[in-house]
């Protein structure tokens, strides 16, 4: 299964995700009647926003950090008759009946490697006609993060490899989508203070270099990065996607 997410810390965020999320609901016409799946719904903010757009329909809100899913369910109480909440891993054929008229996703898809098995998982599921719409890291994403990481180790983890335009398109296709449209948005998060970045660092961008070390050298690494940052901005650049099931 995929890490788990310090999800009380990731909620009391100043979270660019926000914007991220709303841009991304923009993106994907609804009538209102849809079951829709939020791919790596986190903590379910989008889920939510979902949920208001389909007075009518349903959400199946999947992730693999089970902390994640109980902040979730914490958010969404008294709306949980409408939601799925399903544990699982993106990569591998999903565990919920039938099949879905949308998915939806943001910040989420840049956590998984393998982007050709992540889309023949969703297309497995996803109804003939049915819109993919996403976004998450793109080409080109934290270039300064990983700059600052490398600089402080010696030499960066390969944590991700940010997928590209022509790459994305090819992989959609082989998986059976069409009408594909992917684009690359550079879209820098400025923070408040050092101490705002520094939390955010910890949580989100360097959660997954920090779950392999000693716990001792966890905040003395993450103030190193943050200093080697010549402002408080975390360089991101989304890759967008919007595609349909063949
Ligand atoms: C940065 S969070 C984004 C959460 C939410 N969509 C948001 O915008 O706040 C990334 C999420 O992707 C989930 N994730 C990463 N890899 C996954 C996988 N292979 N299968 C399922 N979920 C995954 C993580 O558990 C995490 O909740």
């Amino acid at each position: 299964m995929p890490r788990e997410w310090d999800a009380k810390t990731y909620d009391s965020l100043p979270l660019p995700h926000l914007g991220w999320g709303r841009r991304t609901l923009g993106r994907l016409p609804l009538a209102g009647d849809e079951r829709v799946l939020d791919a790596g719904c986190g903590t379910g903010r989008d889920t939510a926003g979902l949920l208001d757009l389909l007075p009518r329909g349903r959400v199946v809100a999947l992730d693999g950090s089970v902390r994640m899913l109980e902040q979730l369910r914490e958010r969404l109480a008294g709306r949980l008759d409408r939601v799925e909440v399903v544990h699982a891993d993106l990569t591998r054929p999903l565990p919920f009946d039938g099949e879905v008229d949308a998915v939806f996703s943001v910040a989420a898809f840049h956590w998984i490697a393998d982007h050709a098995a992540l889309f023949t998982s969703l297309a497995g599921r996803l109804r003939p006609g049915g819109r993919l719409v996403s976004e998450c890291g793109g080409r080109g994403n934290i270039a300064a993060v990983n700059a600052a990481v490398a600089d402080v180790l010696g030499g960066a983890p390969d944590v991700w490899d940010f997928a590209g335009v022509e790459d994305t398109r090819r992989q959609l296709t082989d998986a059976g989508f069409t009408g594909i449209e992917v684009g690359l948005r550079p879209d820098p998060a400025r923070f408040e203070s050092g101490d705002q970045l520094e939390s955010y660092l910890a949580t989100v961008v360097l959660g997954a270099h920090l779950d392999g070390m000693a716990g001792d050298d966890r905040e003395p690494f993450v103030k190193a990065v943050a200093a080697r940052l010549a402002e408080p901005v975390v360089d991101y650049v989304r890759l967008e996607i919007a595609a349909t099931r063949a």
